[in-house]
């Protein structure tokens, strides 16, 4: 079972976008799990449907941090954030769940956001 564990290597030290991170990290380990597991019915698409909103909003305060401490790559960040959602809803439309190529493909999503934290979200970590 894949799984994303959150640890000190992923900080950005801001206590509530880390504790966004850790939750975001764990429902990619839900998702994937759900999708191995041919879950049946509305759980995949439920799933789906919270973690679009759950990084949304996340996303959002984000933005709001480096808005307030002015970080110059704001523009670029925000962008990355858009593309991230736009692939996510992309796959979400496809509305097929069970096969290993779906699999694949939310694995690598959850592997961008992954980098993501490491790359762009480390440089305004390292700016704040
Ligand atoms: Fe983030
Ligand atoms: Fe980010």
């Amino acid at each position: 079972m894949t799984t994303y564990t959150w640890n000190e290597t992923y900080a950005v030290d801001v206590e509530i976008l880390d504790e966004q991170h850790k939750v975001i990290f764990d429902s990619l380990g839900k998702i994937c799990f759900a999708m191995a597991n041919g879950s049946v019915g509305h759980i995949v698409p439920s799933l789906l449907d919270a973690f679009d909103i759950y990084c949304k909003v996340h996303f959002f305060d984000e933005e709001r941090v480096m808005e307030t401490a002015g970080f110059p790559h704001l523009e670029l960040h925000r962008k990355q954030h858009e593309l991230f959602i736009h692939h996510l809803e992309l796959f979400k439309a496809s509305r097929s769940f069970d096969t290993k190529s779906a699999q694949d493909e939310f694995v690598s999503i959850a592997e961008w956001f992954i980098r993501h934290v490491l790359t762009y979200d480390r440089e305004y970590a390292d700016f704040l």
